[in-house]
């Protein structure tokens, strides 16, 4: 038995002599040391031996185990040391080759719109108006002539700030930049209330609404909003410059068209389609075969809002609009989820 240790040792350490990469190791190591390995076949026969014979033979099998052990050992960081000198001598750096090229930030997709859409209202005489995130329900909703519990509040359902102590005044987030046009006009005849001034303004910004999270809506979006006050301004203008807008945004054979609807603020209200620039008015999937895609809101101010505004709608008119920059990509990117927006996914934003 002895002597048959002896052997097995020899042959491990023979055959380790010509192991000279990991792999062959590995395979030295099943079959000197692994389960089914010729040593391993002496532990396991230890309890057919005599008791006397046991302890000498248990001994010396440990110790050829603890020889092979180590000698693996030695083996691995030599063969190591081998692959590294290796790679070293073969994958030489090559110093002339160009540097990888710096990832440069740039405008979220949603800023780079709603700069376009500011751009051609600066060039259309609009100056542009911030206002805050943080809106009062007065400022938000009464003001534009929502009163309390009014059913149009129902599109707008909001995200309460707070409501303690405020009694039919809560705070809120912003639902539409709409908030800002009263600010503006207050600022506005506050100056000269006997004769205030004329105003043309683009309102953009961030707004938030408190809806469940689809492909079609987000709880937070852009918008900006125009507003144009003063004597004699008309539905006309209205027309006019809406539809001059959207030659400058989408192309100067853009046909546009108006259609009546409702909002609480402004009176007459419309809704400004685009002909289907996919399709080009026959009628596809981007405009749910009606040829035509909804671009924007608008309408005449409401003598209501011009008074809240300090504004005498008895001498003054005006119009207001608002639309929203990331449906605009969607539309000319054909993006069919507005999730991507606020996704935080660098696929998405690097295409734009
Ligand atoms: N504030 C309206 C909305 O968010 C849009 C709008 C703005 C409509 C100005 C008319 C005039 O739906």
């Amino acid at each position: 038995m002895l002597d048959e240790l002896n052997q097995i040792e020899k042959n491990a350490l023979d055959s380790l002599q010509s192991v000279a990469d990991p792999a062959a190791l590995e395979a030295w190591r099943v079959a000197q040391l692994g389960r089914s390995s010729p040593l391993m076949s002496v532990f396991a026969g230890l309890g057919k031996l005599s008791k006397e014979e046991r302890p000498a033979v248990g001994q010396a099998a440990n110790q050829v185990k603890v020889a092979l052990e180590s000698a693996l050992e030695e083996k691995s960081a030599q063969v190591k040391n081998a692959a590294l000198a290796k790679s070293l001598a073969e994958e030489k750096l090559d110093v002339t080759l160009p540097g990888r090229g710096v990832n440069i930030g740039r405008l979220h997709p949603a800023t780079q719109q709603l700069r376009r859409v500011l751009d051609i209202l600066a060039e259309m005489g609009f100056q542009v108006y911030t206002s805050r995130e943080v809106e009062s329900d007065d400022m938000n909703f009464q003001a534009l002539n929502f009163p309390l519990h009014h059913p149009a509040r129902e599109m707008q359902d909001s995200f309460y700030v707070e409501t303690q102590g405020r009694g039919d005044n809560p705070l809120l987030m912003r639902t539409h930049t709409s908030p800002g046009q009263i600010r503006a006009m207050r600022e506005a005849s506050a100056m000269n209330p006997q004769n205030p001034p004329p105003i043309r303004i683009a309102l953009p910004g961030m707004c938030f609404r408190y809806e469940q999270i689809t492909a079609r809506s987000e709880i937070q979006f852009n918008q900006v909003e125009g507003l144009a006050v003063g004597e004699g301004i008309t539905f006309a203008d209205l027309k006019g410059t809406l539809a001059d807008f959207a030659h400058r945004m989408f192309g100067q054979d853009a046909r546009v068209r108006f259609r009546a609807s409702y909002f609480p603020f402004t009176e007459p209200s419309a809704e400004m389609d685009i002909e289907c620039f996919v399709c080009g008015g026959k009628g596809c999937g981007v405009c749910k075969n009606s040829g035509w895609l909804e671009i924007l809101g608008c309408g005449m101010v409401h003598p209501v809002v011009l008074q809240n505004g300090g504004y005498d709608p008895k001498r003054y008119t005006g119009f207001a609009f608002g639309m929203g920059p990331e449906r605009q990509l969607m539309l000319r990117n054909k993006i069919n989820d507005i999730r991507y927006f606020w996704g935080n996914d660098v696929r998405f934003l690097e295409q734009f």
